[in-house]
């Protein structure tokens, strides 16, 4: 699979970007209470004989008070200055996507200008460089939180309420998301990928993602087939097709995506056999049954991977 970052430290959005400049200057901090505690420490024990007095002044007001004191001031002054900037409200003409957790995998639903739903997707979230967005992270279940450690972020998903997350890339790349909060079973296998590109390029996918599925009938009707006799509709849509299922993950561009089963599988044949097949083993708790029958089934379940994959 593809290198995704998850670093905190290798920011790449402006949130990111402070939230990094403030954790260089806590170690920095950290090191001068550090140096100055143990400098202290070592002073005690070689000149403890000779001057009492001043041993105890120095310790007290140097190293158990005043330095720690001020130093861990300046850091909560510099920490509480760049929370309005976190958390300022995204400007008018900014993207708006809703994610909703669900236990294990998150919908994404891109938004038009008046609030519609313009298209949805799923685990995989593609974002316009330079340009702000405004997230609104609801739950279908349980609490997630919804968190891209290289964008900025975190913030809770909470059933029956929405919360906005701005977020503003700077670098074009591709970045992992987390869910941060534990939700169950699953939790730690609840991860999405975020693919920061130029705008043109976006547009270009957003264009494709807004369409109906490309499916060329004659190519694969058994797929097709195969897809409706295992009952896959009643959980999934393809749009373009009568295949409207709401609980699981929109399959209508699925071979466009980047990975399966949220950000766990790359999104290759053999993989996308086993996710199918072994479900459960995969992703212990998952909501969608394992169709282990398929083992027996070689040629459907090569036709219903063909098909799938051949979503775009
Ligand atoms: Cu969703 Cu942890």
């Amino acid at each position: 699979m593809d290198h995704a970052s998850h670093s905190t430290l290798n920011p790449a959005g402006a949130a990111a970007e402070q939230i990094s400049q403030l954790f260089y200057w806590m170690l920095a901090g950290g090191i001068v209470i550090w140096g100055v505690v143990v400098g202290l420490a070592v002073y005690a024990i070689f000149v403890r004989k000779e001057h009492p007095l001043r041993m105890t002044r120095a310790l007290v007001i140097g190293g158990g008070a005043v330095i720690p004191t001020v130093t861990l001031s300046g850091l909560m002054a510099y920490s509480l200055s760049i929370m309005p900037e976190l958390h300022r409200p995204a400007p008018d003409g900014s993207l708006t996507i809703r994610v909703s957790g669900v236990r294990w995998w998150w919908r994404v639903e891109y938004l038009t200008d008046d609030g519609e739903v313009e298209f949805e997707t799923a685990n995989e979230i593609r974002l316009p460089v330079d340009r702000p967005v405004e997230f609104k992270l609801v739950s279908e279940d349980v609490i997630h939180a919804f968190w891209i450690p290289a964008l900025g972020g975190k913030m809770d998903m909470i059933p029956g309420r929405e919360n906005r997350l701005r977020l503003d890339p700077t670098k074009v790349g591709t970045y992992g998301g987390v869910c941060a909060e534990y939700c169950g079973t699953a939790h730690a296998q609840m991860m999405f990928r975020v693919i920061v590109s130029d705008e043109q390029e976006f547009d270009a996918w957003r264009h494709q993602q807004r369409s109906d599925a490309i499916i060329e009938p004659a190519s694969n009707p058994f797929g097709r087939q195969v897809f409706w006799r295992r009952g896959c509709p009643a959980c999934h849509t393809i749009r373009g097709t009568e295949a409207d299922g709401s609980v699981g993950p929109d399959l209508t561009h699925f071979g466009s995506r980047m990975t399966i089963g949220a950000g766990i599988l790359p999104n290759e044949s053999d993989a996308l056999k086993r996710w199918i097949v072994r479900t459960h083993r995969v992703k212990p708790g998952v909501e969608m049954p394992g169709f282990e029958s398929l083992i027996n089934a070689p040629v459907e379940l090569d036709a219903l991977v063909a098909y799938l994959e051949a979503l775009r």
